[in-house]
């Protein structure tokens, strides 16, 4: 166990690139094989032993979020997990989102999952994170190519040990031309509170936002953080080919499954 308690997951959003599923439905809810997000990522958390998960919702979701973990039908795996839920009024960007949680996470560690991105099977990346943790906060990266890097934070990295390193810096979406690295955050972080200090002094960044990897930046630069680089990229469930892919990749994992959706996809390829 990892001697984290505590998950918070932003799953604000108005999940555009998932439109028209996501007009009624928020993107959080959206079923991956045959739970919605929102359960993927509190089994993860579960995994890594955490006992409460704080979501970070817009107005009206909450209730849902609630409804679905709530006692009436305990969720197998789940059952001692406490599930609270806090809501952000405005969209105001993803350290936004993270700030308005700060009286939910007083002054304790915990790592951070984003909704949008989900781990593959046998691949969770919080483990490591707390592993490589000295007392500061902890990131996980990935080499990723270079059309990413107008998509992903990116980090300033500085000294290297086998798969973790120390980050001395980061930039939100850099693009290829100003990026300073080819690591980019992949939307898993273990932070102390002092990451809500720095999210509490940052103007708008990147998008007009305020952006976690802005006060990344600032507790790195303070040689406050480290990143893990994992060799697994994470699902991408925010956008509608990559929600399909999840729902491949983690109905193939399910044994219950398995041998059928094997057979549908080889007779799917054998029609086309
Ligand atoms: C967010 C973060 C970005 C990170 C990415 C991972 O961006 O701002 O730093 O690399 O998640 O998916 P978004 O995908 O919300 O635009």
């Amino acid at each position: 166990m990892t001697g984290v308690d505590l998950a918070v997951v932003p799953a604000a959003g108005l999940g555009t690139r998932m439109r028209p599923a996501t007009r009624a439905i928020p993107k959080a809810m959206l079923p991956v094989v045959d739970r919605p997000a929102v359960q993927h990522v509190a089994e993860e958390a579960v995994r890594a032993g955490v006992s409460e998960v704080v979501f970070i919702v817009d107005p009206g979701v909450g209730s849902l979020i609630e409804k679905h973990f709530s006692e009436g039908g305990l969720l197998p795996g789940l059952e001692d997990l406490v599930i609270r839920t806090v809501v952000q009024d405005n969209p105001g960007g993803l350290g936004h989102a993270v700030l308005t949680a700060r009286r939910a996470i007083d002054d304790r560690s915990f790592f951070c999952l984003l909704v949008d991105n989900m781990v593959r099977p046998g691949a969770d990346v919080l483990p490591a994170l707390a592993a490589a943790a000295d007392g500061g906060s902890v990131v996980a990266l990935r080499e990723v190519g270079p059309h990413m890097l107008e998509r992903y934070g990116v980090v300033i990295p500085g000294a290297r040990q086998g798969s973790s390193l120390d980050v001395l810096g980061a930039v939100e979406k850099p693009g290829v031309e100003n990026a300073p690295s080819n690591l980019g955050l992949v939307g898993r972080y273990l932070f102390t509170s002092e990451i809500l200090e720095a999210l509490g002094g940052l103007e708008p960044g990147h998008g007009g936002e305020i952006q976690l990897t802005d006060a990344i930046d600032v507790v790195a630069r303070r040689g406050r953080c480290r990143g893990v680089v994992g060799e697994h990229d994470l699902l991408d469930i925010g956008i509608p080919v990559g929600l399909l892919e999840a729902a491949v990749v983690l109905g193939l994992a399910r044994p219950e499954y398995r041998d059928d959706l094997r057979a549908i996809l080889r007779s799917v390829e054998e029609q086309r």
